[in-house]
């Protein structure tokens, strides 16, 4: 099966037989290397030649999101969330259910907020502290100005703390230069492993700063498993297996380089989008706002998505639907894994007939 929605992708031979390398008890120091070995290569992939820190946790994505949202606000404190797709709404509400004090800047979800109007919301509200921003709206492929909102965060003086789930490994993102203080990732998207690890990133001068404030929480104290990790362990029991798979798609990474995953990327969405014009299929977003590794697309006239997907899954491809807002209105067509161009080709021909 050829999955096209945005994770969990398909992983190369060599990511699923890490997962057979053998059973081990997390306390044992042949984990404290894998450990290690994780840590060291998601720095080097994402935070080279700066003094990052990565913390990987056991649990989706979202966990190591909330463990990121709720350990870096100080108490009596507020967080900014930009809200242009679902997934910043998910950042506010993850504030709320720990009683952070928030405040939204919305914008529309086909749109890119305004730097100044986060400059000008900054100026206005001493007491925010910290900037949310989901680098790739995974709900309509939009790209934010990561690096715009970092300059303005960065010239008032607060933390930027960037979901960039979708988007580490699939589209350009420059952790230390564009002024990000905390990021967030996970295993089974764009870096190709599997299921079941996030991670976070950050500067060691933004986890001390966390550390000194109270815990909101036992499991997601973000400090606390980088204090467990500083000493080779782990806080609770990790998902070793995953870790494994994990260690081998970073070295993938590597060998491959970000630049080059990012490139690659690229031109599989390009050769998909060719495609969809051809087939008189209309996207959601205008060029220069889309991601490299997600399209949505508006479901043609008298299509009703259950049943795109059904002939697609037929023909051994799975695509996505919309969600939120745009659910009834488009599907979408994820360019993540290791796929070959003629994965894609084989694509277009299906939904040519499955539209057709
Ligand atoms: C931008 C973004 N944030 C958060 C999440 C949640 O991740 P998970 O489903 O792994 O918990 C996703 C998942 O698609 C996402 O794309």
């Amino acid at each position: 099966m050829i999955l096209l929605n945005p994770g969990p992708v398909n992983v190369s031979p060599r990511v699923t037989a890490a997962l057979a390398r053998g059973d081990l008890c997390h306390r044992e120091p042949e984990f404290s290397d894998l450990l290690d070995s994780v840590c060291t290569k998601l720095v080097r992939a994402f935070a080279p030649d700066a003094d990052w820190v990565a913390v990987p946790l056991t649990g989706s994505g979202t966990l190591a999101l909330e463990a990121a949202v709720s350990s870096a606000v100080t108490p009596g404190r507020k967080l900014l969330v930009v809200v242009n797709g679902v997934y910043g709404e998910r950042i506010r509400e993850m504030a709320e259910a720990h009683a952070i004090e928030v405040v939204s800047l919305a914008c529309a979800w086909t749109e890119r907020p305004d730097p100044q109007a986060i400059a000008r919301a900054l100026a206005a509200d001493p007491a925010i502290e910290v900037v949310a921003l989901v680098h790739h709206e995974t709900t309509t492929g939009l790209v934010n100005p990561v690096q715009e909102v970092g300059r303005v965060v960065r010239d008032a003086g607060r933390v930027l703390l960037v979901d960039s789930i979708s988007g580490l490994a699939g589209d350009p993102i420059e952790l230390d230069a564009w002024g990000v203080g905390i990021c967030v990732g996970v295993a089974n998207k764009c870096v190709q492993g599997l299921p079941g690890i996030g991670f976070v990133l950050a500067r060691r001068s933004e986890m001390e700063r966390m550390a000194a404030l109270p815990q909101r929480t036992v499991y997601l104290h973000l400090p606390r498993h980088h204090a467990a990790h500083a000493r080779r362990s782990v806080a609770f029991t990790a998902a070793v297996q995953i870790l494994y798979a994990l260690d081998e798609a970073l070295s993938e990474l590597l060998e491959e380089t970000v630049a080059a995953r990012v490139e690659r990327y690229a031109r599989a969405a390009g050769q998909l989008r060719a495609g969809f014009e051809a087939l008189g299929l209309e996207m959601l977003l205008p060029e220069p706002l889309r991601s490299s590794s997600i399209t949505s697309l508006r479901l043609p006239g008298g299509v009703v998505y259950e049943t795109l997907h059904d002939r697609l899954k037929a023909e051994g491809f799975v695509i996505y639907e919309g969600q939120g807002a745009l659910g009834r209105e488009i599907f979408r067509v994820a360019n993540m894994g290791a796929l070959q161009r003629s994965d894609f080709e084989r694509f277009l021909g299906a939904l040519a007939r499955a539209i057709g």
